[in-house]
């Protein structure tokens, strides 16, 4: 489900239609529907309901504040894996109590940031980290509270990139060192260890990798708790699918019928990290044609937007739907599948003005016939698309607009050249 539709041949996003924000706005810019992104956290909340989770929602995959601001209000926590994340919740004033911070490579002067705003959880990645914590917490006279992320060694069937929980990433430690873990650093005095993390990979299209993953680590449990070592929080991370294709992802009903009954009963409190499920088809791309060309065998559509707008296509080979915003007189609203095909359309690449052969947003699309100044919309680019933006070749950054019913408004300006060198020493 979105709030992204053709409406008598135009793309409205809720009640506005995206070429009268792209008139006053300008492209390439990223629009987001509120409805949407409260639509998929409410279906979460209530598919996982009987295990009353604590959502955090992940940081990285969409952190404009005024979006963590309003997921916020919605009862959300948040999961971050950097300072800069953590001044993000702070700068909102959420509560750092419902905060889960991830990441191998914690600074000191993040882990003290984090100590001294209160941060709930503390997701352990190696057993260097866990005495660095525990140094620091100590020298602050806190005491703080910690999960150890374990590697399941289950295969999540996701890009190689983005698989997480197999034995040979560098994420966490293999659930064989994990009892060892416990065993050495249970019972510290300054990190209260008593909670397990996973995250096995993104996106997952099906929910039996969290079931065999959830299923190994009960057993590490069990095998913990005879050894006095309780654990009473499990964390299962994120990785929840989205529709990049019409109908392509199990929804937040699906996940959960197969893995709550795993965790009925145990008296865990458990907690999400889905970031992509909640704002991937909240958000579009909006880019406006510059050019068309033909190349030897290839047409190509030349475009505003490029890999430093969105880079999944470049660094993933991930597939988006692109179409024209506005559709010929008479069109049907096509089917968003990276392999639709527009009746007299024409195969194209949709690429970007970017230095790098790599500068792709689609390859071999069937599109209508598209001339300069034709709006296309790049769909379900909410989730890795803004954040992963850079200014390569010195582009300013695209703005981000939040859509509410009929109502619009401007969440992030786009960038200006000043903004380009404004950290830089001109002498
Ligand atoms: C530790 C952790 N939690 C949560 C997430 C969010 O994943 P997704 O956006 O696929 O739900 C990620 C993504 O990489 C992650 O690394």
């Amino acid at each position: 489900m979105d709030l992204f539709s053709y409406r008598d041949g135009d793309v409205f996003c809720e009640g506005v239609r995206l070429a009268d924000i792209v008139e006053q706005v300008g492209t390439p810019v990223y629009v987001y529907s509120a409805g949407t992104i409260r639509h998929h956290y409410r279906a979460i909340i209530e598919a996982f309901e009987a295990v009353k989770p604590l959502i955090c929602f992940s940081i990285k995959s969409l952190s404009n504040l005024q979006i963590l601001r309003l997921l916020a209000d919605e009862g959300s926590g948040f999961d971050v894996v950097s300072g800069g994340e953590v001044a993000r919740v702070l700068a909102i004033g959420a509560d750092p109590g419902r905060v889960v911070f991830a990441g191998v490579g914690k600074t000191d002067r993040e882990i003290n940031e984090a100590i001294a705003a209160g941060v709930g959880l503390f997701n352990v990645e190696s057993e260097q980290e866990f005495e660095n914590l525990s140094r620091l917490a100590g020298a602050a006279g806190r005491t703080v509270r910690a999960a150890l992320r374990v590697n399941p060694d289950v295969d999540p069937k996701t890009h190689r990139y983005t698989t997480t929980g197999k034995k040979e990433t560098k994420f966490g430690v293999d659930i064989e060192r994990a009892e060892r873990f416990f065993e050495t650093y249970g019972r510290d005095d300054n990190v209260r260890l008593d909670a397990i993390h996973l995250h096995i990979g993104s996106p997952i299209y099906s929910a039996q990798p969290y079931v065999d993953a959830i299923n190994k680590t009960l057993k590490l449990m069990a095998r913990l708790s005879a050894k006095g070592l309780e654990i009473r929080t499990l964390d299962i991370g994120g990785g929840f699918g989205a529709d990049y294709v019409e109908g392509q992802s199990p929804l937040a009903v699906d996940y959960a019928r197969q893995i709550v009954p795993l965790l009925t009963g145990t008296n865990l409190d458990v907690i999400l990290e889905p970031g992509r499920q909640i704002v991937c088809n909240a958000g579009v791309l909006a880019t406006t044609v510059l050019y068309v060309k033909q190349g030897g065998e290839r047409n190509f559509v030349i475009v505003d937007a490029a890999m430093t707008d969105l880079i999944r296509p470049a660094l993933y080979e991930s597939e988006h739907f692109v179409y024209p915003a506005r559709l010929a007189d008479g069109a049907q609203p096509p089917t968003r599948r990276p392999d639709y095909e527009a009746p007299d359309g024409i195969r194209v690449d949709i690429v970007g003005g970017v230095c790098e052969s790599s500068d792709f947003l689609a390859k071999d699309r069937v599109l209508p016939v598209m001339e300069r100044g034709d709006l296309l919309t790049v769909f379900s680019a909410g989730a890795y698309g803004a954040v992963m933006s850079s200014q390569y070749n010195s582009r300013p950054r695209a703005p981000e607009v939040l859509v509410e019913g009929d109502q619009w408004r401007l969440i992030r300006r786009r960038e200006t050249y000043d903004d380009l060198f404004a950290a830089e020493q001109d002498s």
